[in-house]
Formats: structure tokens, C-alpha cells, sequence
């Protein structure tokens, strides 16, 4: 994890401390929640302070919640030797831990990759998750030149235009991340025309975290509010979207960002490839289908209000589910740091510019 510059660079956006790592004893991250108006970086040295910083999505992201997971365990081994605690207490503390966000099958991953060393004690905890961390990055890249490989390949020439949702790059993976990784390097071989960015109501990672790294790639992009997605791509204007994932079942139903359903059916209506793209450890064969992925609700005051302003009447309920399951059938391809799988009826090939930009 180390700052570098340009969209070609190796890290996270340019002059940003890193997004998730390791200080001292403690865990340290970007506070996701200040952004895009402050870069603040969070000191977490206890569990607790983790577990309310990935619940209040100062840390979020799938694959930055196996890095939490991963630098948590660490976290929760050096206060356990710190403090003397049992093996009961600590293994009820990796579970707080794991089950701090149940969607994203990589928080709970990251702590059980940390199972086989915790006995060797906290500093070898430390480094093991240290190394973890590196190598959730490295896929990132992998999958981001993999998905950038198959959409240049299904249009050999001209320029795409890109529709995403939630928050997938730098700040969700650490590096490249998983969909917006894919977009970046797609940019950096000078592929991408626009990138159609879902604000991502409720709490807005698509208008706070994806446009302000766009901005710092120097990606053109137009920021759109959820609802306008299926019209912008029934209107011919769009050549793929790419999304991330939280879980994929064994058969490859995923769950990711609420509003990533609504958006895989407009893209199937508008005949438009979808591509999922995510790391191997998002994948989860223990869950057979869609229906077996646990879904996140979260507080209703995330609806009626936006930037803790109220847009509803006092005492109106809300519903919010964090996250949506996609079925297979919908997904075009799902890129991997190992792989690609192409649906059958996946498309051979798209053309560029289909229809007049959109209106700007
Ligand atoms: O609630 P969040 O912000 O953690 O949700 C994040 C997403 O849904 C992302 O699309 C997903 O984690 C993939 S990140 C590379």
C-alpha cells in the first residue's frame, strides 16, 4: 500500500494516506464516511472502535472488509496478550469481528484466513495480516487488467462508455479494486469515452467515493441519480456496465449494492453486457443460491435522511436492505484475479457509440 500518481500508478488516489493498514498496534483507515470534502484517516486500536468503524462504513468496500477482517484478528490477538485475556474472550471478539457486516463474504474470510496463525501469537498475526492485505490488493489488479482485456477485446476499437454503480475502485480495494479498477485501466490504455456514475442512494458511495476517484484519474464522468440508469441505457448510450460484488453463490447469484438488481434487469431490457467483477474470495460455494446470501438491513434513518437532514415526515418508516441479489442469469461475465466466465449467452461484441452521447 503506497501512494502513487496517475491513473497508470500502482496505488490509491495520489497524495491519500492508505485506504486500510496497519500502525503501532492498531488498525489505521481512510474514514470513508468525511469524504469527498475531508481526508481524515481513523486511529482504531481497540475491537470495538473497529467493529463501529466497518458498521458505520468508515471502512467498506468487500475487499477492504478482508483486509479489516485480516488486521482485525492482529488487532484482537495483541489486546488479548495485552490484557490477558481468556481464548473464549478472544475467539468472541473475532466473532464480533466477522460478523460486524454479515453480506460481504470477505469480512468473515479475512478473520478465518488468520485462524491458522493466531496461535503463534500477536506479531505474527500482525505480519500475516499485513501480507493479506498486500495480496487483496494485487488481485485487484489482476482483475482490473482481466475485465479490461475482455471488454477491449469485445469492442477492438473506438471508445467505451461505462456505467457503474456503488464504490468499487481505490477506496473499496485498496489499490484498483474490483469494477472501477476495471474501468481505470480501461482508461489508461485510453478505451474510456464516459463513465455513467449511479449516485447510490442511500448513502451516496457513487457520488461521494467513485466520482471523487474518477476525478483524481481524470476519468470523464456524469454523475446520475439511481433512477435515471434504465432510461440512460434503453436510450443506446451505454456500451457495458460493470459492478462489484459483496457474495456470489455457488451459482454465481451475487449480491452487491442495493439498486445493482434494478440495473442488471435495464441492461438486459437494453441488451447492454453486464460484467460482475470481484476477487476469489468474494466467491462463496458454501451458499448454494441467491436466496441463501444473507442480506444487511440497516437503519431506517439512512432513508429518511440524507446527510442527517430529514427528507420525509417525522415518523415515517423506512425499508433498507444494504445490499440486492442479482441472479446469474443476468450477469454477462464475472472477471476474477484467476478467471473469466463467460455466460453462455454472453455477447460476442459490442460497437461503440451506438447511439448520440448523452446530453451534457
Ligand atoms: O455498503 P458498502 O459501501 O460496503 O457496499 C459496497 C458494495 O456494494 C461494492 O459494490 C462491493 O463491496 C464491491 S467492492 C469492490
Amino acid at each position: 500500500m503506497s501512494g502513487a500518481a496517475g491513473a497508470g500508478g500502482a496505488a490509491h488516489p495520489p497524495g491519500t494516506p492508505p485506504v486500510i493498514g496497519w500502525r503501532g498496534d492498531a488498525v489505521v483507515a481512510l474514514d470513508q464516511t468525511r469524504l469527498p470534502h475531508e481526508v481524515t484517516t481513523l486511529t482504531l486500536a481497540t475491537v470495538d472502535e473497529l467493529v463501529d468503524a466497518i458498521r458505520g462504513l468508515a471502512v467498506r468496500g468487500a475487499p477492504v472488509l478482508g483486509a479489516a477482517g485480516a488486521l482485525g484478528t492482529a488487532l484482537a490477538v495483541h489486546r488479548a496478550e495485552q490484557h490477558g485475556w481468556t481464548a473464549s474472550r478472544l475467539a468472541g471478539q473475532l466473532d464480533r469481528i466477522r460478523e460486524a457486516r454479515p453480506t460481504a463474504a470477505d469480512l468473515a474470510a479475512g478473520v478465518t484466513a488468520m485462524e491458522p496463525v493466531v496461535h503463534r501469537g500477536a506479531r505474527a498475526v500482525e505480519a500475516a495480516a499485513r501480507s493479506y492485505t498486500e495480496r487483496i490488493a494485487a488481485a485487484g489488479r489482476r482483475i482490473a487488467e482481466r475485465g479490461a482485456d475482455y471488454l477491449a477485446g469485445l469492442c477492438r476499437s473506438g471508445t467505451l462508455s461505462l456505467h457503474t454503480h456503488c464504490n468499487t475502485g481505490a477506496l473499496a480495494g485498496i489499490e484498483w479494486g474490483t469494477a472501477l479498477g476495471v474501468v481505470r485501466a480501461l482508461h489508461t490504455r485510453g478505451r474510456v469515452r464516459q463513465v455513467i456514475v449511479d449516485e447510490t442512494r442511500p448513502l451516496l458511495q457513487g457520488s461521494r467515493l467513485t466520482c471523487w476517484e474518477l476525478e483524481q484519474w481524470g476519468v470523464d464522468y456524469r454523475l446520475v441519480c439511481d433512477g435515471a440508469a434504465p432510461y440512460l441505457l434503453a436510450r443506446g448510450g451505454v456500451d457495458a456496465v460493470v459492478v462489484g460484488a459483496d457474495r456470489v453463490a455457488a451459482n454465481g447469484d451475487f449480491a452487491n449494492k442495493i439498486g445493482t438488481f434494478g440495473l442488471a434487469l435495464a441492461a438486459r431490457h437494453a441488451g447492454v453486457p453486464f460484467v460482475v467483477a470481484a476477487p476469489e474470495s468474494t466467491l462463496d460455494p458454501g451458499v448454494p443460491d441467491g436466496a441463501a446470501i444473507p442480506v444487511e438491513q440497516r437503519s431506517e434513518r439512512e432513508v429518511t435522511h440524507v446527510a442527517d437532514v430529514s427528507v420525509a415526515p417525522a415518523g415515517a418508516r423506512a425499508i433498507n436492505p444494504a445490499f440486492d441479489v442479482t441472479p446469474a442469469e443476468l450477469v454477462s461475465a464475472l472477471v476474477t484475479e484467476r478467471r473469466l466466465i463467460v455466460a453462455p449467452s454472453g455477447p460476442a461484441a459490442v460497437v461503440p457509440g451506438r447511439a448520440d452521447p448523452h446530453p451534457v
